[in-house]
């Protein structure tokens, strides 16, 4: 994992398990069969699957599908699937976000263009539902279902974002929703997706949905917060994006909400001017830093993951379960 360095010793068993589940994914996405032409798209389908994230969807769907009692291999393609679908969204992202850098290396669009994103990234989803399919599972339709349910919630979620650029009066509320929809509704699917796929009753269905939920939300502060306090190379995107587009974060929300009267002028000339000068970058994060923005993000951020790890206990005890919790709180100390 980029952000999350330990080696297998200090990360203990749940951490080699994760490393392995890891592998697992890492492997088939490489063994995934593409045609060969035209070698412009399918070139820049194998940079975006090549391009070394995190996996975590798809390793949480695996744990999720074990935490219910079910097992790992039977939830491999829609494992793959979460993950593809998930690359989807980043390659369309990075236009809708004028985002140049990605997992350490130039956005598709900017290696090849826009009509290359957008066409590799519409294969992308296709090839999602199609792994989806390959299931084994008593509920191939019901699993469709669901996938496509979240498919919904993300674009709706995307809209929000991309509508509330600009728009000078967003609420925290609202942008819980948003982020509610572009980044908890893949997370909250992924542990569903894993439930079905174990046959799970349906207390254990809700819990993991609920654990899904508490991650989106830690996840997408805690990426608010990295986007402008990274200083691991391994972050792999351009630091401040967020504010140089404008972009209404946990963060720029909050230093709203908390300014005093010059901090407030200060930080509302970037939503009216419609985003902020790269080189006043290191000034937006000193201001923050002074107002406690950026301890507020770190304590929203501990405390969905607390909410998720509750989800977690009340499931009956495993390794799955215990790697579970081991990543969860792994991904809310990234950057600290
Ligand atoms: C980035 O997700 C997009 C968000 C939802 C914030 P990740 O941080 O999981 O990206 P990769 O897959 O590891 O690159
Ligand atoms: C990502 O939000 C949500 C989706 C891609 C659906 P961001 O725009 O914050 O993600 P990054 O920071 O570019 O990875
Ligand atoms: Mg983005
Ligand atoms: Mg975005
Ligand atoms: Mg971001």
């Amino acid at each position: 994992m980029a952000q999350v360095k330990l080696s297998r010793a200090t990360a203990g068993p749940e951490g080699a398990y994760v490393e392995e589940l890891r592998a697992r994914i890492e492997q088939q996405l490489a063994e995934l069969q593409l045609p060969e032409e035209p070698i412009e798209l399918y070139d820049a389908v194998r940079y975006a699957l090549e391009g070394g994230g995190k996996r975590l969807r798809p390793v949480l769907l695996l744990l999720a599908a074990e935490a219910a009692g079910g097992r790992a291999d039977d939830a491999i393609p829609a494992a793959l699937a979460v993950e593809i679908f998930h690359t989807f969204t980043l390659v369309h992202d990075d236009i809708m976000d004028n985002a140049a850098e990605r997992r350490g290396r130039p956005a598709v669009h900017i290696v090849w263009n826009e009509s290359t994103a957008i066409l590799s990234g519409d294969f992308l989803m296709g090839l999602s539902y199609e792994l989806l399919a390959r299931s084994r599972t008593h509920d191939l339709a019901g699993l469709v279902h669901r996938f496509h349910r979240m498919v919904a919630a993300v674009c709706e979620g995307q809209a929000l974002d991309d509508a509330f650029a600009c728009r000078e009066d967003v609420s925290v509320q609202e942008y819980l929703d948003m982020i509610s929809r572009k980044t908890g509704a893949l997370l909250e699917c992924t542990m569903e997706l894993g439930a079905i796929i174990a046959s799970a009753d349906s207390a254990t269905t809700r819990l993991l949905a609920r654990t899904g939920r508490e991650l989106g939300r830690a996840f997408q502060i805690q990426d608010d917060l990295l986007d402008l306090t990274a200083d691991d190379p391994g972050w792999g995107k351009t630091i401040g994006g967020d504010l140089v587009e404008a972009k209404k974060t946990f963060l720029l929300l909050h230093a709203l909400e908390r300014a005093g009267d010059e901090d407030r002028a200060w930080f509302e000339r970037i939503v009216r001017e419609g985003g902020l000068a790269t080189d006043l970058v290191p000034e937006a994060r000193s201001r923050m830093s002074t107002l406690g923005v950026l301890q507020d993000a770190a304590a929203a951020v501990d405390m969905h993951s607390a909410a998720a790890v509750d989800a977690l206990t009340e499931l009956p005890d495993s390794d799955a379960r215990e790697a579970l919790v081991w990543l969860t709180q792994q991904m809310a100390s990234r950057g600290r």
